[in-house]
């Protein structure tokens, strides 16, 4: 059964900020009234009467730092016991500046990812990754500036071009599993972001080979990544900054000490292939946003790049290698899932059950817990008007488990996904609406050949351990034991 949902009075200090509607929402709107009512009482320049807020829903009471430390530390538990508390939606109040309201509802979350882009800010929702990411970054604009830098970004990621990739990724899995211990448990984790590390290096960069100049561009992007893992700095972070790009910010001297060196090797990186008078050939993603140009013809700069270079590192990688640790977390723990796909695979006859393993574990254990638009003005969503300055934030993690949508939700059962297509609003493990992840084609393409490679090569033994906790690591949910395994060779003619 699910909780009844409770209404409280919490809201108090946004009533203020009612802002009145724009002309082109008002003329949407003035468009569903029956024609009588539109001539007789709405003329089409009329102010619109403001939506007045209702009271945010209910949520934990305790001080803000409190709740945001349950929230980095004890990610997922934290999540159900809230929903299981108080129901669906519920308002976490992170900080003085960060309400945000919580939803598993597909149809709230359809009117979130349609809405106008430029009244539900996700650039604002993104706020907390400005210091490291800087102000250009894809992730942290908001439109019209976020849809230009958009359309510039998503040539090299079109599905066609993922052919192109392909070798990259075989070549850098192979060369991993040759490291493989056989026969010892042995966390995946690492081994999985050395791959896709390499993966996206290579594809940005175009670098063919894992030399010099492979790492002097990857030990200080590797280094700011662990350090961005250290939970217990980045709660001091929070809590102890609100004004975060201030002169004596602790996240700027954070970013400075971390990200200086990654910085300049990425500028160099830039001035090179600007030079480059074998660009026009080279078909890696820098030479394409060098070559871009928007509906101006004006093409990115180089801080603009900078910042997309270090988005599309940090976000194209992290995200996708524990992604791949969680699905052997889970396949090791579900043995006829993992005979299953393992016969599939040896016998090289199509793709759908890996397809839906892999749709299935990041159902089941998406590492993005959330998204989180930001209320420009009072917003009616799911049944409520909710007031300006807070954000709703479709919870993915919640969504995927919710009990209205997924049958036996808590169970991995990759079969549901051979029955019926993943939804858009109910399977989000990549967000949606015109902020949906850039590289959901490439994380997908990509995991499904890492999963390949590594089951034509190796035994996984089933395990018995129990589930591995969720931790948090960055903005990650990632397995606490970094997704133990223990594998043993296959020999040539079981392949
Ligand atoms: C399994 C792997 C991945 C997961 C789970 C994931 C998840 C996400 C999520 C949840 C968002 C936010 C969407 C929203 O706000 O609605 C996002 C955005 C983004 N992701 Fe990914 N991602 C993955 C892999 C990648 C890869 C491989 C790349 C690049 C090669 C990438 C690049 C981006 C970019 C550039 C954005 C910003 C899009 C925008 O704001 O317009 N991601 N991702």
């Amino acid at each position: 059964m699910r909780p009844v949902y409770q209404s409280c009075d919490c809201y108090t200090s946004h009533s203020a900020q009612v802002v009145g509607l724009s002309a082109g929402t008002l003329a949407a709107r003035l468009l569903e009234l029956p024609t009588i009512e539109l001539t007789v009482n709405s003329p089409p320049d009329a102010p619109a009467a403001p939506l007045a807020p209702d009271p945010l829903p209910p949520g934990p009471r305790g001080p803000a730092p409190l709740v945001f430390a349950n929230f980095l530390f004890r990610p997922g538990a934290f999540l159900e016991g809230t929903r299981d508390r108080y129901g669906t939606p519920f308002t976490l109040r992170l900080s003085s500046e960060r309400t945000v309201v919580l939803t598993d509802d597909p149809a709230t979350i359809k009117q979130v990812f349609t809405s106008d882009p430029t009244k539900l800010l996700a650039g604002v929702g993104n706020e907390v990754l400005k210091p490291l990411l800087g102000p250009r970054s894809v992730l942290t604009l908001d439109d019209p500036e976020h849809m230009r830098q958009r359309k510039l970004l998503l040539p090299p990621f079109h599905g066609e071009r993922m052919r192109l990739y392909e070798e990259v990724v075989r070549t850098a899995a192979e060369r991993e599993l040759a490291r493989w211990p056989a026969g010892e448990p042995f966390a995946v984790q690492p081994s999985m972001q050395a791959i896709t590390l390499e993966v996206i290096m290579r594809a940005v960069f175009g670098i063919s080979e894992r030399g010099e100049r492979f790492e002097t561009i990857a030990a200080p992007l590797r280094d700011a990544l662990d350090a961005m893992a250290d939970m217990r700095r980045l709660f001091v972070l929070q809590v102890a900054s609100s004004k975060r790009n201030g002169p004596l910010s602790p996240w700027r001297r954070f970013r400075e000490q971390l990200l200086h060196p990654a910085d300049r090797v990425l500028y160099d990186e830039i001035a090179a292939a600007r030079s480059d008078p074998a660009r026009a050939e080279r078909d890696d993603v820098l030479a394409l946003l060098l070559a871009a140009r928007d509906e101006d013809g004006a093409g990115l700069t180089d801080a603009e790049l900078h910042d997309e270079l270090l988005t599309l590192l940090l976000a194209g990688h992290e995200t996708t290698a524990t992604s791949l640790s969680w699905t052997l977390e889970r396949l090791a723990r579900h043995p006829q899932a993992l005979a299953r796909l393992t016969e599939e695979v040896r016998a090289g006859e199509g793709d759908d059950y890996l397809d839906a393993v892999v749709k299935e574990s990041l159902r089941l254990r998406p590492v993005v817990p959330a998204v989180a638009r930001y209320l420009t003005e009072p917003t009616e969503l799911g049944g409520r008007v909710l007031p300006a300055g807070v954000h709703i934030a479709p919870s993915i993690y919640l969504t995927h488990r919710n009990p209205d949508v997924y049958e036996d939700p808590d169970r991995f059962f990759p079969e549901r996904f051979l029955q019926r297509p993943t939804g858009t609003y109910d399977w989000i493990p990549f967000g949606g609406g015109t902020r949906r992840c850039l590289g959901a084609t490439f994380a997908l393409f990509e995991m499904k050949i890492v999963l390949e490679e590594l089951l034509r090569r190796f035994d996984v033994a089933p395990e018995t351990a129990p589930a591995e906790r969720i931790a948090r690591r960055a903005i990650t949910f990632s397995p606490r034991d970094g997704g133990r395994v223990r594998v043993a060779p296959v020999t040539a003619t079981a392949r």
